[in-house]
């Protein structure tokens, strides 16, 4: 101690975890990066309370949990605000809170009287258990960014899906078109398009209720051709199978989706075998539905999306660049 101070030179550290979410992503991601989970301890009490314990030492580490918000979303997301708590009282250095599908993000702003802004109410808890960055795909909407006061890596889905339709012999095809099942998919049919070569059109709906919408209108030509429709999350299914139903009455033939987060809630499934829908493409920011198969639907995998964006945040290296500068598409 010359100066009356010590130093020392520390390494970083990057430590994975994985909350029970979806944990076979959590791998995924994990044999990407070379860097194996680390252990953790969940548990749920008899009484329905989560529980979570690191079982090393995560003082100094930068660590990045993994927990998309599936069912059950909220015993998910309790899990991870306690995971988070739990990092930060272990004296964790940084903690990224990495949630492929961020549940509640529709619940963005109050469209009637004397509702929550729910998106919001969850922003808050992560950053109240202790999180210093979140890293999420293809948020409903993007000022769900501003809802936190750290940064956020706002990640999409969008060039996996170019992709595997320009694979499939899409790009510039002149019978295909790009829509958008509703106008907050412009944004991002109209970037889709761009990339597939393809023209572009779009459905208007009204909802009548959360669960039961209508397509009132439709621009642009979609009358002889190929449709892919591409949304961020199908839930029900009722705004895919309501569109394409619209789409077939308008003229157009084999219809094909794709979405970022397959939630595929309630008879979801069922409505797609039924639908005039030939192909549903989505990723595996969710697992697939316990019990359920359909023919019709793809999945894709975005963790090396993810595996990349997790390092470059590590080595503080650009995350634009993952995606070419093209990753706040909403
Ligand atoms: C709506 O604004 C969203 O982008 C989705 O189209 C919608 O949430 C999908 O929900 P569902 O499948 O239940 O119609």
């Amino acid at each position: 101690m010359e100066n009356g101070y010590l130093t020392q030179t520390t390494e970083k550290r990057l430590m994975l975890f994985s909350g029970r979410g979806y944990p076979e992503l959590a791998e995924r991601i994990a044999e990407r990066l070379d860097v194996p989970l680390g252990e953790v301890e969940l548990e749920t009490f008899p009484n329905g309370e989560v529980y979570a314990r690191y079982l090393e030492s995560v003082r100094g580490a930068d660590v990045f949990i993994i927990q998309s918000l599936g069912e059950p979303v909220n015993e998910n997301l309790m899990e991870l605000l306690v995971m988070i708590d739990a990092a930060r009282r272990a004296s964790a250095k940084r903690i990224t809170a990495v949630i492929p599908w961020y549940a509640y993000s529709r619940q963005d702003r109050k469209t009637k009287p004397r509702e929550p802004i729910s998106a919001r109410l969850v922003a808050n808890l992560i950053a109240a258990a202790g999180a210093e960055r979140v890293m999420t795909m293809d948020l409903h909407v993007g000022q769900i960014e501003g809802f936190f006061s750290f940064p956020v890596d706002h990640l999409t889905a969008m060039h996996t899906f170019v992709d595997y339709f320009v694979e499939a012999g899409f790009r510039g095809a002149d019978d295909a078109v790009v829509v958008a099942p509703d106008t907050g998919e412009v944004k991002m049919a109209k970037a889709f398009a761009g990339h597939l070569e393809l023209p572009w059109a779009i459905l208007s709906k009204t909802r009548h209720a959360a669960r039961q919408s209508e397509v009132t209108h439709v621009i642009g030509e979609v009358a002889g051709k190929r449709a892919i429709m591409i949304d961020d999350v199908i839930g029900t299914a009722g705004t895919l199978v309501g569109a394409a139903e619209r789409l077939v009455q308008e003229g157009a033939r084999d219809i094909r989706a794709a979405a970022t987060h397959g939630e595929f809630s309630g008879s979801a499934y069922e409505k797609i075998e039924a639908s005039p829908i030939e192909e549903v493409v989505v990723t595996d920011t969710l697992p697939p539905k316990r019990g359920k198969t359909s023919g019709k639907i793809k999945r894709l995998t975005i963790a090396p999306i993810l595996a990349s964006t997790i390092r470059n945040v590590f080595t503080d290296e650009s995350v634009s660049a993952v995606f070419m500068g093209e990753n706040q598409l909403f």
